[in-house]
Formats: C-alpha cells, structure tokens, sequence
C-alpha cells in the first residue's frame, strides 16, 4: 500500500479511537464515513440502514455483486490507555474490539478500489452498527439488506491478539460460537437467616447448581466438540441476617454446533429442575437470545484464502474462538466468509475487551489489501 494511505487510515483509526460511539450510539462514526466516502468521491451511500448502519456502493458495470463488512461500534469500558494521543476522550467507553481498525480498514479497501481499474461489478460496503450485543446485523438483515443492496457474498473480519500481525487465518468451517446468555432464578421462601428450617433456602440450592452446571458441558458433550457454560452473576439477598427467597443467576453458553447447543440448553434446565426438586424451590430457566455459529461457507472459504495468500502470510490451522459474532446473520442469508488478521502480540493483558486493548495500525495496509482483494476475485469467481 501507498506510505500516504497508510498514513492516511492511520490517522482515521486513531480518530475513531478517539471519539468512540457505544453500541446503538454510533451516528457520529456513521457520519465520519459517509464523510470521508464523499470525499473519496463516493456518491451511492445510504445511511440510517438498520440504524446507525451505512451502506456505500460502488458500481462499475456488470451484473456480479459483492459485500464487505466492518463493524463500529465500542464497548462501555473505561479505556487504561493514558499513554497514547489518542485515547478515548468519551468517558466509560473504548474501541476495545478494534471496530476502530475495521471501520478504517473498510474505508481504505473503497480506497483501494476506486483507484483500481482491474474490476468490474458492484462492491456493497457495509458499515455495520451494534455487533456487540446489540443485534446490529439482524436489525440491518431485517430493515432489508439484501433485497435494496443485492450481493452474490459478503466477506468480513476480525483482528486478533495473539496471531502474529498481519497474518490472516482462514478457518475450514466454524470461526466463532453460538451463543446465548440465561437466567436461572431459584425461587423459595424466606425466614430469619438463625432459624433456617423455616425457610426454602434458594441460596443453598444456587450455589449447589452452579457447580452441578459445570457437569453440563464435561458430561453432555464429545470432549472434542467445543461448549461452554459460565455462571457470571450471582443476584439475590439483600439483609445479612435473612436467608432472601429469590437467588438469580445469571450466565452464557457458548457452543460450536446446533447439536451441542441443544444438549447444552437441555443439561440447564435438567440440572435447574433437579436441583430446585432436591433443595425443595422453584425454578425458571429463561433462555436466550442469542447469536448463531459463525461458520465459513466453502467456496467462499477458498476465496478467502486465495486472497489471503496473495496479500500476507495465510494460515488455515487456527481452531476457532467460543466468543461469538454477530457477522453470522449475514452468513445465515447469503454466502461468505470471515477471516481473522493477526494484530500481533497480546502483551500486558492486551487482550479483546480489556481496558487496554489497541488495534495495530500497522495492519491496516494488510486488512484493506485482504477486503479488496477478495472482492475482486468475488467479482471474477464462477
Ligand atoms: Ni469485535
């Protein structure tokens, strides 16, 4: 990549970092990319799609079609940073993911095709809103997507601390988990905390269920199919001296195949009933929602990977992460692929969702090249 458009996106990037937008917040980023689009010279771009969603389009003849992705929203926490220019000036929220770089990354793959005469076709760029949790994707599916911006595929991507920077993996089939959180609520009765015969104990009976809970996995699932169940909040009581009548908790499952989720989801609610029948409560178990697998589709796959191996070093035997994505709506509707691109050593807890996580600009160049060049071989592919 040109030095300029390195330094260019550089400095994007690090304006992103700077003024982040928390999920379901994203109107300023929006606008900044509808902003440096105009100025690219881009003229089809919608925005409000699915909220904050931004979808510009380049078109060059043909009846071939393509989509990219980058997500932008942040996440609220409070950035531990306070050694770089470009540290959140918004109080409590961070690019703690990266979307920073994707949002980045995207506007220099439109770059890198506006100033690339060897395609044809149509390449939807989609600025995507709330991945964290907000149900960005499905919002922009179901506000129609697809039947406004048609696309044959859509391709994404995801930085990764802990793969060297720049190397991009492409997974043979699943890339990240599904998933959903739950509640478990233990419902008894309450008394004196000294004369606990009175009482249905629900505290007594969560905490048996929340070690029971983590048979679910370990006795459910072939010890080779990945799942994942983690009890991470624990609610209820509020005076020392009283045994309360409500214990909620609260937690995520993860799972790697629709199968696995169903054991998964059933060893809850078995456990959650048994242990209510043991303890003498009652129990309800809320379920969901959640996001699906994000799983490769095959020719899509090896598209990704020729693009890969023509741009940086490939590498195809990375196992996937029980963390989820919400790119697996769009992999629901339609085709594509998602890839990961090393952001290089996850240092000093610089880990994904940690106060001091900080994309590698110098990545950039690679994640541009990776989006535009797996458009165009969409674009040429059978
Ligand atoms: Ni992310």
């Amino acid at each position: 990549m040109d030095p300029t458009l390195a330094a260019t996106l550089t400095g994007w990037r690090r304006h992103l970092h700077a003024h982040p937008g928390l999920t379901l917040h994203e109107g300023e980023t929006a606008a900044f990319v509808a902003a440096r689009l105009r100025e690219m010279g881009v003229s089809e771009i919608a925005e409000g799609v699915g909220g904050h969603g931004v979808v510009a389009t380049l078109r060059r003849g043909g009846n071939r079609s393509v989509g990219l992705r980058g997500d932008m929203d942040a996440l609220p926490i409070a950035e531990q940073n306070d050694d770089v220019p470009w540290r959140s000036t918004v109080p409590g929220v961070m690019h703690a993911c990266g979307h920073d770089g994707h949002t980045a990354a995207l506007l220099g793959a439109a770059k890198l095709l506006l100033d690339d005469a060897s395609w044809s076709g149509t390449v939807h760029l989609v600025f995507q809103p709330a991945e964290e949790g907000g149900g960005g994707a499905k919002r922009m599916v179901a506000e129609g997507l697809f039947a406004r911006f048609p696309m044959e595929r859509i391709f994404g991507w995801h930085n990764w601390p802990g793969l060297p920077a720049g190397t991009i993996a492409v997974h043979e089939r699943a890339v990240m988990a599904a998933g959903c959180r739950f509640e478990v609520a233990f419902e008894g009765h309450a008394s004196h905390a000294a004369l606990p015969h009175l009482s249905r104990d629900p505290m007594v009976a969560a905490g048996h269920c929340i070690v029971a809970l983590q048979s679910v996995v370990a006795r459910n699932l072939d010890p080779l199919a990945g799942g994942v169940v983690s009890i991470t909040v624990v609610q209820g009581g509020e005076a020392q001296n009283q045994i309360p009548h409500l214990v909620t908790l609260k937690g995520t499952a993860r799972w790697l195949d629709a199968a696995a989720g169903r054991a998964i989801e059933e060893g809850v609610r078995r456990v959650a009933a048994g242990i209510a029948a043991t303890f003498g409560v009652a129990a309800a178990v809320n379920w969901g929602p959640g996001v699906e697998v994000t799983a490769n589709h095959p020719a899509e796959r090896e598209l990704a990977a020729e693009a890969a191996a023509a741009i940086g070093p490939l590498r195809r035997d990375v196992p996937p992460a029980m963390t989820g994505e919400d790119f697996s709506c769009f992999v629901a509707e339609i085709p594509g692929a998602f890839v990961w691109i090393g952001n290089g050593p996850a240092e000093g807890g610089r880990e994904l969702h940690n106060a001091r996580y900080d994309f590698n600009d110098a990545i950039l160049p690679v994640a541009s090249g990776f989006l535009a060049e797996v458009a165009k071989r969409a674009l040429r592919a059978g």
